[in-house]
């Protein structure tokens, strides 16, 4: 791919070449909507990529051109010259959060590429937007702006430019990721440690459905407005400071929809927790049986999976799979699977095969391998 964007970039724009980053897609391996919840995620990096060769050009335009998608789009810095193209407002959004927060953006020409699958769930567009906050502070800022900082940044892009109120864990994982690691972060008080992850015997799969998801059109903002009334109702500031007896109180005062969704944030919540206690034990059956109550959850209380998930998860059960759930925000993508390495290639086929016979296509494979996340390359 590296090679790729210097040759396009060289077409394009022209010697001398520009400097290369990365940043990352991620897993969740549990900690699904507790994010904007104040609630615990335990995410990671993963090795696949968006990456930009980027040049500053002197002037105040952003030249950019997208191999994935072909197009070319150029835009000043001012709020007025926000892009139409959707591909295109992610970059706009980060160079505008960071002049908002009184950092530099100057003009430069890039080119970018990806193998993030999109709309799979694995977060393309925090990787897009944390690639370039991350290229950004090492261009224009020495670097000034904290890390935290710049994942902030690439939320507020997704919340003032692109639709989405989604919560933090994304772009945290992108930032942060570490090889091998694993990350449980406090969405509340922002703590975060690194787990490191080697599931010995285990093989960590996702099943991609190829459903595909918009969040910004899907009912992902409802289901943060739902929270947000049952945390008024409880009188605390979000769902975190929330248990059940305190939900069974209020329970006449909301409606059953809004009930549904607060337990399984409130039940979600303690299974992160114990997903970690349980792998510092190397205890993979109780991570692998969270994981199905994870699901459960999202399906039957949350309502964010879809009748192609809940049969993935289905064929995950009967073939003995440890533990398997629908990861990332919903409405479509992929299960991730905690899988034992003697059944894997039986697993793969039987959902492979099965999902074919059932819906006319073949879900996607990907084996994942826990990365680093934003980087400069060159
Ligand atoms: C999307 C959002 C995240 C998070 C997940 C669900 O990926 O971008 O902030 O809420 O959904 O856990």
């Amino acid at each position: 791919m590296q090679e790729k964007i210097s040759r396009i970039f060289k077409e394009k724009f022209g010697e001398p070449a520009g400097n290369i980053y990365a940043s990352a897609g991620r897993i969740n391996l549990i900690g699904e909507h507790t994010d904007y919840n104040g609630g615990f995620v335990f995410p990671g990096a993963i090795d696949k990529v968006i990456m930009a060769e980027i040049r500053p050009n002197d002037t105040d335009t952003v030249r950019v051109y997208s191999i994935d998608i072909e197009e070319y789009v150029e835009f000043g810095l001012r709020e007025e010259d926000a892009p139409s193209q959707s591909w295109a407002r992610y970059i706009f959004g980060i160079c505008r959060e960071i002049i908002k927060r009184g950092g530099t953006v100057r003009g430069f020409d890039t080119v970018f590429a990806g193998n993030v699958p999109l709309g799979a769930g694995l977060s393309s567009s925090a990787a897009l937007e944390s690639c370039f906050a991350f290229a950004l502070n090492d261009l224009f800022n020495d670097n000034k702006i904290d890390k935290f900082e710049l994942v902030l940044i690439g939320q507020a892009t997704e919340h003032n430019y692109c639709g989405v109120n989604c919560g933090i864990m994304d772009q945290f994982a992108s930032v942060f990721g570490k090889k091998d690691n694993l990350m449980r972060l406090d969405c509340r008080s922002r703590e975060y440690e690194y787990f490191p992850f080697h599931p010995k015997g285990y093989k960590l799969v996702l099943v991609d459905s190829r459903v595909k998801h918009e969040l910004a059109d899907s009912p992902y903002n409802k289901r943060r407005e739902s929270c947000e009334r049952v945390a008024r109702a409880l009188g605390v500031e979000t769902l975190r400071d929330a248990d059940m007896d305190m939900l069974l109180n209020v329970k006449d005062k909301i409606s059953d929809e809004d009930f549904n969704r607060a337990k399984f944030v409130i039940e979600e919540k303690e299974r992160v927790l114990a997903v970690c206690d349980a792998l510092l034990r190397d205890d993979y059956d109780t991570v692998g049986e969270k994981m199905y109550e994870t699901h459960q959850g999202l399906s039957k209380d949350y309502e964010v999976s879809c009748e192609e998930l809940d049969y993935l998860n289905d064929v995950a059960r009967e073939c003995g799979v440890t533990g398997s759930r629908i990861m990332g925000g919903g409405f479509g993508g992929c299960t991730i699977n905690l899988v034992k390495d003697d059944l894997y290639d039986h697993f793969i086929k039987e959902a492979t095969d099965r999902f074919e016979a059932k819906y006319g296509h073949k879900p996607q494979i990907y084996d994942v391998i826990i990365s680093d996340g934003a980087r400069r390359i060159s």
